[in-house]
């Protein structure tokens, strides 16, 4: 450890080992925000692998964001049956007649705009604007938490540390295609620095990481004793 990892090396690791997901777009072209916003929201309590056959059926069913405004909420509810959290189907819907209504059903493009819309909170906000507009935004979630806190060995306690996660990730966002380097990271976490016995010696950010050079990363992130 010691040099500052560098955002290129990611890149290059994510051109190389990228998953395959349902709401990704092929390499090189940007996602449609209808496709990211939709994405977000199902897999925010939900894994990867259970959300792909819903998020297939959503769009075949309302293929726009002005389609799934104008469906009746019953209809979207029953759809969403077997996801759980069901307060996350109901501000999905919420939040398409809001896009219709206040934007004309283009998402905002501005993360603050995404911010002000029912049902999106800043890590939604962020991704969106990160995945489908390249803006350097950097949404934190499970998986980025857990890489930037061993990257730089945030050693402040979740639900505290997560300021300084926050801070540190902003600052490694790198200007040149945010929404790749967000979606990379996510990767990183869900197949290399995964929860219990990451795989160090297949990370491309394996030299810089502090907690890999500790010789404990799995110490991380560190959380408040419930
Ligand atoms: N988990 C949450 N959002 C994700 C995304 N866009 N890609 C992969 N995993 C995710």
């Amino acid at each position: 450890a010691g040099a500052r990892p560098n955002p290129a090396a990611l890149l290059a690791w994510y051109d190389r080992h990228r998953r395959r997901l349902p709401w990704r777009a092929e390499p090189g072209k940007r996602s449609d925000p209808y496709h990211v916003f939709l994405s977000e929201i199902m897999l925010q309590q939900t894994t990867v692998k259970a959300v792909g056959p819903y998020f297939g059926a959503f769009l075949a069913r309302w293929p726009t964001v002005s389609h799934l405004s104008a469906a009746p909420l019953e209809e979207v509810l029953s759809a969403w049956a077997g996801l759980g959290y069901y307060a996350r189907a109901r501000n999905l819907h919420a939040c398409a007649k809001a896009v219709v209504a206040r934007h004309g059903g283009r998402f905002p493009r501005d993360e603050a705009a995404l911010l002000d819309l029912p049902g999106i909170g800043p890590y939604t906000a962020a991704a969106i604007a990160a995945i489908a507009f390249d803006a350097k935004a950097s949404p934190v979630d499970g998986n980025i938490e857990r890489v930037v806190s061993r990257l730089y060995a945030v050693d402040t306690p979740l639900p505290k540390g997560k300021a300084a996660i926050k801070a540190h990730a902003a600052a490694l966002t790198p200007h040149a295609r945010p929404g790749d380097f967000a979606q990379a990271m996510m990767d990183l976490g869900a197949t290399i620095c995964t929860p219990k016995s990451p795989a160090c010696s297949l990370c491309p950010w394996m030299a810089p990481c502090v907690a890999r050079a500790q010789g404990d990363p799995a110490r991380y992130p560190v959380k408040a004793p419930k």
